[in-house]
């Protein structure tokens, strides 16, 4: 197949991009246009040059500066079917646009996957757990209680918090949130489609604005508007008896933890995600939940009840 040669004439500015919250308040959609196109229809731009086609095969010295290989073939992948915008080729390299945020545990950056075969490009949330010293560990305790890890050696190296010790809890969160994201992604629940796993960086659907690549805003986030708070209020509650029906609640549900893109409420942050009955505080969870949403859309002017909602998710909960 002929590949697409990197010409150097579209390099990336990665510098315009290490505050995407910056990017968010001055979008720069002329950026766009010294890029090519796939198609007209495509909006993503591209970083390649349609017309640079060689024969020659690909070598890493020819990757454009920042770039890296592709870590697609060597990591673990999210549920089938894979999604067909997923760049599953390990002739496709990755390019680094800049932090969407930093957070208590973990960093999101963005990130822009290019297929050298076909020069389709598709832009990827990175969520990096954080194992260093400054890193929060208010979620920790109660996971270290609640799930055994059975090898003695790592277990004390989690319990002093040696280095080594925080680096497997920082790759245990990415885990459960990884296969998490996967079982909830399956049962139809709105969360993002985790591409791939490695270590303790998690690849996921980017929710957001892909020409301008800006990220959706948090609920919280969203303007006043009775009218669109009240149909947020419906996926929600769908989202919620989604997750119920599975077997969960959020563990950390609240306005800052749910995207809303094109009108689309996604939910986001799930490393923490509660087994409603088989934790003891399942249900204790499930009402915090509902407690924290329904505040946040009464807030709004929606006529939403915690203690309904909680009564319905156990209702959808139960065989
Ligand atoms: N798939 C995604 N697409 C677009 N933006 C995302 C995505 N996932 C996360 N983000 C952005 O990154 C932020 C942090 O993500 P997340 O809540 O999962 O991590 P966190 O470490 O728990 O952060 P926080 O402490 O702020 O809750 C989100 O509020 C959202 O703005
Ligand atoms: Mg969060």
């Amino acid at each position: 197949m002929p590949r697409f040669r990197f010409d150097r004439r579209h390099d990336l500015d990665t510098d315009d991009f290490d505050d995407i919250d910056a990017v968010r308040r001055h979008p720069a959609p002329s950026r766009r246009r010294s890029h090519p196109r796939v198609a007209d229809d495509d909006p993503t731009p591209l970083l390649i040059a349609p017309g640079a086609v060689t024969d020659e095969s690909f070598a890493d010295d020819r990757l454009p500066a920042g770039a890296t290989l592709s870590t697609y073939p060597e990591s673990d992948h999210g549920p089938r079917p894979v999604p067909g915008w997923v760049i599953t080729s390990g002739d496709a390299f990755d390019v680094e646009l800049g932090v969407v945020k930093t957070g208590k545990e973990a960093d999101v950056d963005l990130v822009q996957r290019v297929d050298m075969a076909t020069g389709r490009t598709v832009l990827l949330a990175a969520k990096r757990y954080r194992s260093a010293q400054h890193r929060m560990f208010h979620r920790d305790a109660g996971y270290l209680e609640g799930r055994a890890v059975r090898r003695s050696r790592e277990m004390r190296a989690m319990g002093n918090r040696t280095e080594f010790g925080r680096q497997l809890i920082a790759g245990q969160w990415a885990a459960a949130e990884f296969s998490m994201l996967g079982r909830l992604w399956s049962a139809g629940v709105p969360v993002p489609y985790p591409v791939q796993m490695s270590g303790t960086e998690l690849l996921l659907e980017f929710i957001g604005d892909v020409a301008t690549r800006t990220a959706a805003p948090r609920l919280a986030e969203t303007p006043r508007d009775r009218d669109a708070a009240r149909d947020l209020w419906q996926q929600c509650v769908a989202a919620v008896l989604a997750l119920g029906a599975a077997g969960y609640t959020h563990g950390d549900l609240s306005p800052y933890n749910v995207l809303v893109h094109d009108g689309r409420l996604v939910l986001i942050d799930l490393p923490q995600v509660v087994d409603l009955f088989g934790n003891p505080q399942g249900l204790e969870f499930l009402a915090r939940d509902c407690r924290n949403i329904c505040t946040w859309f009464a807030s709004r002017g929606v006529d939403a009840d915690a203690e309904q909602l909680t009564r319905d998710v156990i209702d959808a909960a139960s065989p």
